[in-house]
């Protein structure tokens, strides 16, 4: 099963990505959490990926789509995979078309988790991660059961560095520039099937299930 979760930051991709690894143990794919370890790490791609993120831009498509192109063709993939936060533009949507044409694979469902503007500046101005494992905390919709610690791993929580209001709405307002325009690209491949973000984050779930017929 090959999966698309599209939606705006702070929709909640990542919180369902785990949700759907333990029903369906398939690896989340994350583009977000491989750049974040990269500039942890101090590695040439996230010296180049950090003054993008930091300012609430895209990482230009040719960096992003050559990690894809190398994380599509792991082997902990080929059951299938959850794309959590690419494709972002169409030409990335275009190049994972070639990607899969190439290991004879496709898309079987894209996602679009839908979450007005201020509830997304809400959820993300609250938000707690987790430093190891990637899982999302708020500090007030979803805590931790011990603050600061990640209740899946144990790992350290922190708050992004591009969780801050300013740079929030400049992601917003680039994801309805260069990201929405994917709802009717893949609406015209009969794929997308858009759901309700707002509620608790097991009812998404179950929408979620609901959409893609398990
Ligand atoms: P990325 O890491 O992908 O960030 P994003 O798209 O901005 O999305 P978020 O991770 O912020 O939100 P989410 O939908 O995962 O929400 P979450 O589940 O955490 O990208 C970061 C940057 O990397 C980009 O800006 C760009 O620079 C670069 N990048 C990444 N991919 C790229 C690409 N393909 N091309 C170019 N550049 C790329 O939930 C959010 C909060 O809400 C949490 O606190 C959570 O606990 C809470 N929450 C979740 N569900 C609910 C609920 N139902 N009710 C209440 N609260 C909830
Ligand atoms: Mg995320
Ligand atoms: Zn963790």
């Amino acid at each position: 099963m090959d999966f698309i979760l599209l939606g705006p930051p702070g929709a909640g991709k990542g919180t369902q990505a785990k949700l759907m690894i333990d029903k369906w143990a398939i690896p989340q794919i994350s583009t977000g959490d491989i750049l974040r370890a990269a500039v942890r790490e101090g590695t040439p791609l996230g010296v180049e990926a950090k003054d993008f993120m930091d300012r609430g831009e895209l990482v230009p498509d040719r960096v992003v789509i050559g990690i894809i192109a190398e994380r599509l063709k792991k082997k902990d993939a080929a059951a299938g995979f959850i794309l959590d936060g690419f494709p972002r533009t169409i030409p990335q949507a275009e190049a994972l078309q070639e990607i899969l044409d190439e290991l004879n694979r496709g898309i079987d469902h894209v996602v679009s988790i839908e979450v007005d503007d201020e509830e997304l500046v809400t959820r993300l101005t609250g938000r707690r991660m987790c430093k190891e494992c990637g899982e999302s905390f708020h500090a007030v919709f979803n805590p931790s059961a011990k603050e600061g610690v990640c209740d899946r791993c144990g790992g350290d929580l922190y708050q992004r560095d591009d969780d801050k209001e300013e740079t929030i709405r400049q992601r917003l307002a680039v994801y309805s520039r260069q990201t929405q325009p994917l709802i009717a690209y893949y609406e015209k491949k009969g794929k997308v099937r858009r759901i309700d973000g707002t509620g608790s984050i097991e009812d998404i779930f179950k929408r979620i299930l609901d959409a893609v017929g398990k």
